[in-house]
C-alpha cells in the first residue's frame, strides 16, 4: 500500500506551515477563551502539531461524526459519532479538519456548532481541495491548497490505512 504513496508535502514542509498556523491562531485569539475542537480520526496528527503550536490557555477537544449514505463521497448527512463533552456558549471555537473537500461535512458541524451560540466560530483545514466543492464554507486558517488527487498519510485515511504515514502523498491505485 505504501509504494503507492508519491509525496506531496513532506514533514519538513508541514511542520513549518502548522508552526505558522499556530502562530496566526495564536495572534488573534491571545487573551480569549478558545475551544479547539478537532473532528476525529483524520485530524489527530495535524491537531496534536497545531495545537502545541498555539503558545495559549487553549482548551483542546474532539468531535467525530460520519457522512450518511455509504459511498465514496459525502452526502451532507451527518451523524454525530462523539459530542463536545462542554458547552462551546459564548466561547470563541476552532474547528479543526483535516481536509475541505465537498465542504458538505464541515457546512452540517458548522451550522451544529453555530446553533450552539458560541462567541466566534472559525474554520482551520490542513488541506483544501477546491476543486471538488458542492457547499460554500469559510476557511479561516489554511495550510495548503490541492489540486483534485487523492490525498493520504498524516491522518488521511485510504479505507481506514495510511493515516500513520509522517507525510502527506498522493494514494495511486
Ligand atoms: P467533505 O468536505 O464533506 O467532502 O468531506 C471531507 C472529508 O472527506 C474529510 O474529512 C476526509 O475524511 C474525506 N476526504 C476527502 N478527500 C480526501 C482525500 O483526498 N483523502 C482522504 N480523505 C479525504
Ligand atoms: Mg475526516
Amino acid at each position: 500500500m505504501r509504494d503507492r504513496v508519491r509525496p506531496l508535502f513532506t514533514e519538513a514542509q508541514i511542520r513549518d506551515r502548522v508552526g505558522e498556523l499556530g502562530a496566526q491562531v495564536a495572534r488573534d485569539y491571545a487573551g480569549k477563551d478558545l475551544v479547539v475542537i478537532g473532528l476525529l480520526n483524520g485530524v489527530y496528527p495535524f491537531f496534536a502539531d497545531l495545537t502545541r503550536a498555539i503558545p495559549l490557555e487553549i482548551e483542546p477537544t474532539f468531535m467525530q461524526v460520519a457522512s450518511y449514505g455509504g459511498g465514496l463521497e459525502s452526502t451532507g448527512e451527518v451523524k454525530i459519532l462523539k459530542d463536545l463533552d462542554r458547552s462551546i456558549q459564548g466561547r470563541h471555537a476552532l474547528i479543526v479538519e483535516d481536509i475541505v473537500d465537498t465542504g458538505l461535512t464541515l457546512t452540517k458541524v458548522r451550522n451544529l456548532l453555530l446553533d450552539r451560540e458560541p462567541a466566534s466560530l472559525k474554520i482551520c483545514s490542513l488541506l483544501d481541495k477546491p476543486s471538488r466543492r458542492k457547499a460554500e464554507v469559510p476557511i479561516d486558517y489554511l495550510g495548503f491548497t490541492i489540486e483534485d488527487h487523492f490525498v493520504v498519510g498524516y491522518g488521511l485515511d485510504f479505507n481506514g490505512k495510511l493515516r500513520n504515514l509522517p507525510y502527506v502523498g498522493i494514494y495511486q491505485p
